[in-house]
């Protein structure tokens, strides 16, 4: 059987992980021939192909980024899309695809199997928040990346007393500010799921210098927003999905508390550098387990799933149950990460 493989939306570390796993598996146990798919959707759409042997995935296991390049293309956005997917499939003999993508891709996943497409899916984003999974490949590189952040900020902060603000993305979520947070000793973190007020946020700052702290560091996500306020955005614009650009929270934090407090604030965008680069060990075991996990559902002809990783057991999940169902921060979490505020 040929499989086909692609990969949607933002990257995060470990796709080459997962696209290795399929790859290596695919062919050594189930004598498959896989072919890459360009650029997520659209090379479904433009039919542009790659097959995939042994040799071309060879040493990309530490790579970011994706062999295949990726695209944020909503088939459903483009006139007969979904049918000139199911063309292009068959002309190209593609008996599975294993579909690598955030809740945007997989969601086209979803529907495209009610077109009988057969597709498996495999939870990718930096920002933690599909449902059913514990756990998304990437995230734990991006909350390393942010933990170090954090920790080069500290001494700065300290020595010159400022309030440092380190803004990281996440899109409608809080996870990685959260526990980059936890693990970087941040005193403030500013969530999505949990609107902020400056007056705290100050209060937090004031009862550190209490203590002899004359400087703080906070975390905010880039969709975090004031009580009854809204998100901050980068620009207007939207993708396929209806996606704005969210990004300059991080600066309204600091002028505010420059407002209401005799401090200096500095402040940084972590921006894609918590995307680019070697995924960690963490999520290249993650990304090797779900590739596994999606060829051998495939092998199964176990359609229309997720796999996902629950309590470290590696497992799958129906994708329409899942899709669409954002998975927001453990408020256990937080309530320990408040413990350290202020
Ligand atoms: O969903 C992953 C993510 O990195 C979000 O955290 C961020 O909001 C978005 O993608 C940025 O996407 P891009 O800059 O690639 O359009």
């Amino acid at each position: 059987m040929k499989v086909g493989i692609l990969t949607g939306g933002g990257d995060a570390p470990g796709i080459d992980a997962v696209i290795r796993a399929v790859v290596r598996k695919g062919i050594q146990n189930y004598g498959y021939e896989i072919l890459g798919i360009r650029d997520g959707w659209h090379g479904l759409l433009d039919r542009e192909l790659l097959p995939l042997d042994l040799a071309s995935v060879s040493g990309i296991l530490p790579r970011g980024g994706s062999i295949l390049g990726t695209s944020r293309t909503n088939p459903f956005k483009h006139e007969k899309g979904p049918e000139k997917i199911l063309e292009n499939v068959r002309k190209a003999g593609i008996g599975a695809l294993v579909v690598i993508g955030g809740d945007d891709t997989l969601s086209v996943a979803s529907k495209m199997g009610g077109y009988g497409l057969k597709c498996v899916g495999v939870p990718k984003t930096i920002d933690n928040d599909i449902a059913g999974t514990d756990y998304t490949f990437g995230f734990n590189t991006a909350v390393t990346i942010a933990t170090e952040a954090l920790d080069r900020l500290h001494t700065t902060a300290e020595t010159h007393q400022r309030v440092m603000i380190l803004e990281v993305m996440g899109r409608n979520t809080g996870w990685i500010a959260l526990e980059a947070g936890i693990a970087g000793g941040a005193d403030i973190i500013l969530i999505p799921e949990k609107p902020f007020s400056i007056k705290e946020v100050c209060g937090h700052i004031k009862h550190r210098q209490t203590r002899g702290r004359n400087f703080s560091l906070v975390v905010v996500a880039e969709g975090a927003k004031p009580k009854g306020g809204a998100e901050i955005v980068y620009s207007e614009a939207v993708d396929e999905f209806g996606h704005i650009r969210l990004g300059g929270i991080g600066y309204y934090v600091g002028r505010e508390i420059e407002k209401c407090m005799n401090i200096e604030t500095r402040v940084v965008v972590l921006g894609h550098l918590q995307r680019g680069g070697s995924p960690t060990a963490f999520d290249r075991i993650l990304a090797t387990r779900f590739g596994i996990e999606a060829i051998d559902l495939v092998h199964k002809r176990r359609f229309d799933r997720m796999v996902a990783i629950q309590g470290n057991r590696i497992n799958s999940v129906a994708l329409k149950n899942v899709i669409g169902k954002r998975k927001t921060v453990d408020l256990e979490l937080y309530n320990i990460a408040k413990v350290f505020f202020g």
